[in-house]
């Protein structure tokens, strides 16, 4: 018997979300070609999106090496990415724990899984075809991302996932709009983007419930933790050690970046569209905001 979403409207998005999922869902074993070699001078991420864009050190570098530290900033958010998808599949895994595994909601979530283990497969090639170092969270937020994976619920959870797939679904939607760029970074971003859409909807409309249900002092200490999940997300884009690999100190690319106001810019531009949502949301408030605003996302 056909199982009527009708009335149900957590269920209808989760039915709808199931049914794209069938429609566009890539395997990026067979969809990529793992073994094309680099186009020699192009870029892997729009020059004017690198972190040092416009600095006396972007200035000093020859046009290899800005490649080359493009292609280190890329992997270093794939590395990232993995990061985050492993604390995002954990989440959907306790959740899953206690659902009903008859529900579309719970089996969406187990797609999304499914999704999520293709991609970190995916970035784990990327990294690997780059020839490029495995970038790894420093020692303090790696355990605040062990903590977050083993207790987040309720809003926090669904706007920390929500926080790292749209600041990096800005940039993928760039590159793979951009026919200068790698080929191979391009096609990555396509893949993401088109299965992370989906990853949005479903957060975003899980969100609203959540903070519908949420009281005041869920909300407070959500505000707090989605702050600290932003900052550590912004900070952990482009790794320090990114830098080195064109000959730079970790320690002067990462203050040159801080400083950079084309990065600055950046920064701001990636995050737009989620940080205006959480801020309807009433998520991004008190001293959850000056959080948002030590990490470079909002002004005043
Ligand atoms: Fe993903
Ligand atoms: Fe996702």
């Amino acid at each position: 018997m056909e199982r009527t979403t009708a009335g149900f409207p957590r269920e209808a998005v989760a039915d709808r979300l199931l049914s794209a999922s069938v429609r566009t869902s890539y395997d990026p074993m067979v969809d990529i070609d793992w073994s094309a070699p680099p186009v020699p001078g192009a870029y892997w991420l729009p020059p004017s999106r690198s972190s040092l864009y416009g600095t006396p050190l972007w200035e000093a570098m020859t046009e290899d090496q800005r490649v080359e530290l493009t292609k280190h900033e890329v992997t270093s958010a794939a590395s990232a990415g993995i990061w985050f998808e492993t604390i995002l599949m954990q989440m959907l895994i306790r959740q899953y724990y206690d659902a009903d595994p008859t529900s579309r909601h719970a089996q969406y979530a187990l797609t999304e899984v499914a999704d999520e283990c293709r991609h970190s497969i995916m970035f784990g090639r990327l990294i690997e075809a780059a020839g490029a170092p495995v970038y790894r969270a420093e020692p303090f937020d790696h355990l605040l991302g062990r903590w977050l994976k083993s207790t987040a619920t309720g809003p926090q959870m669904y706007a920390a996932i929500l926080i790292a797939e749209e600041i990096l679904d800005s940039f993928q939607r760039e590159i793979m709009a951009d026919e200068s760029l790698q080929p191979l970074i391009r096609m990555v971003s396509r893949i993401h983007v088109v299965e992370e859409a989906r990853h949005v909807r479903f957060a975003r409309d899980e969100l609203t419930r959540q903070v519908e249900a949420a009281g005041p002092v869920a909300m407070a200490y959500a505000r707090l933790v989605i702050g600290r999940a932003a900052y550590s997300i912004t900070r952990r884009l482009v790794h320090p050690r990114a830098y080195a690999a064109v000959g730079i100190d970790p320690a002067a690319g990462r203050a040159a970046a801080r400083a950079n106001p084309h990065w600055r810019a950046t920064l701001r531009w990636s995050a737009q569209r989620i940080a205006d949502h959480l801020t309807e949301l009433g998520l991004v408030a008190g001293p959850g905001r000056v959080l948002w605003r030590r990490a470079g996302l909002v002004e005043g």
